[in-house]
């Protein structure tokens, strides 16, 4: 790759990937992988789906793109698709690229209406890569949660805990992601998430849930704050709706939207409402939904739990966590970690590695002999450690 300027942090360890299908990947040397990672936790319904390639060619020979004057019925039905899974009816969507500019947008709204200045998030949240939330100084209110995890009224959450009621007046949004991605896969106290979104909601800020991550069925729900007894004003989809294509999707209630009718607020950019994205996210929703996806990453999500509690021994792995098909693997020490991962790949297992942790984020499609493929070389790997 002598033109392609890696600035991920990460290493590129398959430089040429010529195949893929459904969990699979194969290489020029043809060999096969099982990508757990699915891309960057994208491919939902997985690789090279065949009904993902039809909806594809059929709308490229119809229209991919259009003006901000023109468009076509495919985004319409779309959005009806996304607004039946946020309960947002009556509401309406707005079709971007990426989960960052999905986030983006419903934070410029959230401004806009709520006419206050600070952005509330939790310390560990991931919010996509502009620097207006990766730089979380001035104007942001963060909350650092890691005490909560061992908080003997977690489960019903002290309104007068000083972290709660310390909450600022002036908050636009609190961006909520429910399952931290960047924080390892750790899930935020039912009762203290409601209690904010009740306190924020009452101070006049909106509540935007940052689903980039955790929708689309990553967590055996179509979206992760279903876990919450919240209702959302802004939903910010990416990743899983897309399958691998750059769509993403800012859904918002229908008080949102006739707020937003009262102000002369104005958003756009080249990618805004593509028929292409739309089309593409509409079918990968009708085949979440017709291939009862949302159960099959539920059902697994069970399977793989049982089977990953079995390898935790308190040294080498101290922890795992998840829901649905979204995991983590505590390997506190950094070099066995990545001597794991690499381990892993040159068996064909594919996952992510995150320092300290490896992430399992499979395809909603798996199946379970490939969870128990993936498991029985863990286990190998994991024995020549301990001996
Ligand atoms: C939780 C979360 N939010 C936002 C983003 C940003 O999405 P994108 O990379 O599509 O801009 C990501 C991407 O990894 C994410 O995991």
């Amino acid at each position: 790759m002598k033109n392609i300027l890696n600035i991920t942090g990460h290493d590129l360890l398959l430089p040429n990937i010529l195949k893929t299908e459904g969990c699979y990947i194969y290489d020029d040397k043809g060999k096969k992988y099982l990508d757990l990672e699915s891309g960057v936790w994208c491919t939902s319904i997985g690789h090279n789906h065949e009904r993902f390639r039809n909806i594809i060619s059929k709308q490229l020979n119809g229209i991919t793109h259009a003006g901000f004057c023109y468009s076509s019925e495919i985004v319409d039905l779309a959005a009806e698709n996304v607004l039946s899974i946020t309960g947002m009816h009556n509401g309406k969507c707005v079709f971007l690229c990426s989960g960052s500019e999905a986030i983006e947008l419903a934070r410029q709204i959230a401004k806009v209406l709520a006419g206050k200045s600070i952005s509330m998030t939790l310390h560990d949240s991931y919010l996509g890569s502009y620097s207006s939330v990766v730089n979380r100084g001035d104007g942001w209110f963060r909350l650092d949660w890691k005490q909560c995890q061992k908080c003997p009224k977690s489960e019903t959450c002290d309104i007068d805990c000083p972290l709660i009621r310390d909450i600022p007046d002036n908050i636009s949004e609190f961006l909520f992601e429910p399952g931290s991605a960047g924080g390892f896969v750790r899930f935020p106290p039912k009762a203290m998430i409601e209690n904010i979104v009740g306190i924020v909601r009452n101070y006049g800020g909106k509540i935007i849930i940052n689903e980039v991550t955790t929708g689309i069925g990553r967590t055996g729900k179509w979206f992760g704050y279903n876990y919450y007894n919240i209702q959302p004003d802004m939903v910010a989809i990416g990743k899983g709706i897309g399958n691998g294509y750059p769509v993403s999707v800012t859904s918002m209630s229908e008080s949102i939207v006739s707020e937003l009718s009262k102000t002369d607020y104005h958003y756009s950019q080249s990618h805004q409402n593509d028929p292409l994205g739309a089309a593409i996210a509409n079918e990968v929703l009708n085949i979440i939904k017709e291939e009862k996806l949302l159960a099959k990453a539920m059902e697994n999500g069970e399977f793989l739990k049982n089977e990953l509690e079995k390898i935790v021994d308190g040294k080498m792995i101290t922890e795992v966590r998840g829901r649905g098909m979204m995991w983590a693997i505590d390997i506190p020490d950094e070099k066995i970690c990545k001597e794991v991962y690499l381990k892993l790949l040159e068996k064909g297992i594919i996952v992510s590695f995150r320092r300290r942790a490896l992430r399992i984020d499979p395809p909603l499609i798996i199946a379970q002999p490939d969870i128990e493929d993936f498991i029985q070389k863990l286990k190998a790997i994991i024995m020549t450690f301990h001996r």
